[in-house]
């Protein structure tokens, strides 16, 4: 949600601006704009509707010309998007140009003031106030670096800010809620929302905290707090590629990340697991005893990586819930200081993750942040950070990070069973067996070890035994998840999704459904189609297919099934509701199941897995399916309509 990027260095500025704002276009995409300092001082500012293109086409190059600048590319909160309303915004004689990422929630009341003084105002937006009560303070007087910080005291909200003052050659910039981070280069330094904007140019950073007032310029930078004290904050190296944050032969940066994604689980897995246990670094032998429950907050994919997780947790006996993020945030939870809340996003920087997480922090419980970003307010706001180290992910659909987020927090239930977390409540399961009380009992997982090579003899194991009513819980073994990457790559390479994405092309709606940790698949690739397709795509619980949803059911709905090798006969039944109301259902399942093959109308096959991680292989195929579908209909894949990667906003 916005991007910005900041370069004061040697040589000229705007190439390197405009590679920064392509780099986070996949924030937003509204429009985009830069503001240079020119050699003999003056600010000149250039903005448009639209993408980086967009501007670039229309771009003077020779009045542009300058060492130092700013730039943002906009996703819009206030106002729509438009040339006016594009960043920066300048205080009306291109003395104060600002960017901004965040809201101004005060903005209104500082309006009417400074209208009041004879201000006037060119925008919709609220970032506009900022360069008005900068000039106002260097109208009195005051230099530069004072006058952005009364700036700064008089706003109210979330921000991210940088601003350039003519005849200055630093950049003064601040965050609030909003990330920012430093780049610290060999001929220049650099200021940006995220760390692939400038990661061509210096892999060095340093990760500002709130409140932080950083003034940069070509030789360094200096780091103060609200009072003006100097603050000493540590140089960091990111280990991601420059590379990887670029889109090379594909023409898309959602399939290079789909294709990545055997690369990036691997790097999820790797060094985390011994003799088929899970070790974590973060969480060492006993570090997880406390635990009686758990509950994910998360929001869009992240959320259904936490409901997949929910189920592996309560497989093995943990209580785990998952709860939209701004749900948690605003409607009473309880909560224990033996509650493990656990926020899982991609970014770390979701306002309604963020806002989720620090409810949680002002209560007993215990946080944690699942999350891809080093350095990330979630990883530095939560009690402990687990890293998923999928690499960055530039397409607004997320996909190698879902796979991921989930692959870790196997692991990590892992280390929660370990630890014996949820144990001591005394918790029982719900679910419709006939087994006795003693059954009940940790004890039987063994059994049911047992049983699923028994009964299957798959490797690893696929669950049937609440079919004969034997099993309490299914711990499965972290040591399949060495295999997972392997398995990825077979469906990675797998046409038949792209064929089955032109043969349904012309239907009305999709609907995906599925049971277990099929069910936040058939979300996630609900979600995933209707994001970038922009066609009718609904996910349901299989089960629920007819309390409602069936009536909506017909010859043009294609009906997208779940199997994981897990109750997949209860699936069966849902699919025969469905076909006999002519919809086509396209079954995705294991490569073996001939039972469920022979029975839906086309089948999309991953290599056999157990019950636990079949959903990240079903989850493939939907990402496959969603971008050909996408493909197709011509749709912007990585930045489609109304969307932005990283929603900072509440
Ligand atoms: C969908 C998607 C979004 C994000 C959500 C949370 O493809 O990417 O639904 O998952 O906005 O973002 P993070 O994980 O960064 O908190």
């Amino acid at each position: 949600m916005c991007g910005i990027i900041v370069r004061a260095g040697v040589g000229d500025a705007l190439g390197e601006l405009l590679t920064g704002l392509r780099n986070l276009e996949y924030r937003g995409y509204d429009s985009a704009g830069v503001a240079l300092r020119r050699n003999d001082g003056e600010i000149v500012v250039c903005k448009r509707e639209g993408e980086t293109d967009a501007l670039e086409a229309d771009l003077d190059s020779d009045r542009l010309s300058g060492s130092v600048g700013i730039g943002h590319t906009r996703w819009s909160t206030h106002g729509a998007p438009s040339d006016a309303n594009a960043h920066p915004h300048t205080d009306g004689s291109n003395r104060v140009a600002v960017v901004h990422n965040g809201i101004i929630r005060n903005y209104e009341t500082l309006r009417r003031e400074l209208r009041d003084r004879g201000h006037e105002f060119t925008s919709e937006t609220d970032t506009e106030v900022i360069p008005h009560l900068v000039a106002d303070a260097l109208d009195a007087g005051i230099d530069p670096e004072t006058a952005f910080r009364s700036a700064i005291d008089r706003i109210e909200g979330s921000y991210a800010i940088a601003m350039v003052v003519d005849g200055r050659e630093e950049v003064y910039a601040t965050r609030r809620g909003s990330p920012l981070v430093l780049g610290v280069g060999e001929t220049a330094n650099y200021l940006a929302s995220d760390v692939p904007a400038f990661l061509e140019f210096t892999d060095r950073v340093v990760y500002l905290e709130d409140d932080d007032v950083v003034v940069v310029d070509a030789e360094g930078y200096q780091i103060s707090d609200v009072a003006g004290d100097p603050i000493e904050r540590t140089v960091e190296t990111v280990d991601w590629d420059a590379g990887d944050a670029r889109k090379g032969v594909y023409n898309h940066f959602m399939r290079k990340e789909i294709d990545e994604q055997p690369v990036s689980l691997r790097q999820t897995i790797n060094g985390r697991i011994e003799g088929g246990k899970s070790v974590l670094s973060e969480f060492p032998q006993g570090s997880l005893a406390d635990v009686d429950e758990v509950i994910f907050v998360a929001c869009g994919t992240s959320y259904h990586a936490g409901m997949y997780g929910c189920t592996l947790l309560r497989r093995r006996g943990i209580p785990a819930t998952a709860v939209p993020a701004n749900e948690f945030a605003h409607e009473p939870m309880p909560v224990t200081d033996r509650t493990l809340v656990i926020a899982v996003t991609q970014s770390g920087e979701t306002a309604d993750t963020l806002a989720s997480l620090r409810a949680a922090n002002s209560s007993p419980a215990r946080t944690l942040a699942v999350t891809n970003v080093v350095g990330s307010t979630a990883a530095r706001e939560a009690n402990d950070a687990l890293f998923i180290r999928a690499g960055p992910e530039i397409g607004v659909a997320a996909t190698k990070t879902f796979s991921s987020q989930v692959a870790a927090i196997a692991l990590l239930a892992d280390r929660l069973e370990d630890d014996g977390a949820g144990q001591s409540a005394g918790w029982s399961t719900a679910e419709e067996t006939d087994r006795s009380a003693d059954q009940i009992d940790r004890s039987v997982s063994t059994t049911a070890t047992k049983n699923r090579e028994g009964a299957n003899g798959r490797t690893g194991g696929g669950d049937r035994a609440e079919n004969d009513g034997q099993t309490a819980y299914d711990n499965g073994d972290v040591s399949e998840l060495r295999a997972l990457p392997d398995h990825v790559e077979t469906v990675v390479g797998d046409g038949n999704a792209a064929r089955l994405a032109t043969q349904y092309a012309d239907a009305d709606s999709y609907f995906f459904i599925g049971r277990g940790v099929g069910y936040p698949v058939a979300l996630e690739g609900a979600l995933k189609f209707k994001e970038i397709t922009y066609e009718h795509a609904e996910g349901f619980a299989a089960g629920e297919l007819k309390h409602g949803p069936l009536a909506l059911v017909t010859p043009a709905t294609v009906v997208v099934a779940i199997f994981t090798g897990r109750n997949d006969e209860r699936t069966l039944h849902n699919i025969r509701e469905a076909q006999s109301r002519g919809a086509p259902v396209i079954g995705i399942g294991p490569e073996s199941a001939t039972d469920v093959r022979e029975k839906v109308d086309e089948y999309l096959s991953y290599p056999d897995v157990g019950p636990n991680l079949a959903g990240i292989l079903a989850n493939v195929h939907l990402q496959l399916l969603a971008y050909h579908a996408a493909e197709i209909r011509d749709r912007a894949i990585d930045k489609p309509r109304n969307l932005a990667k990283s929603v900072t906003v509440e």
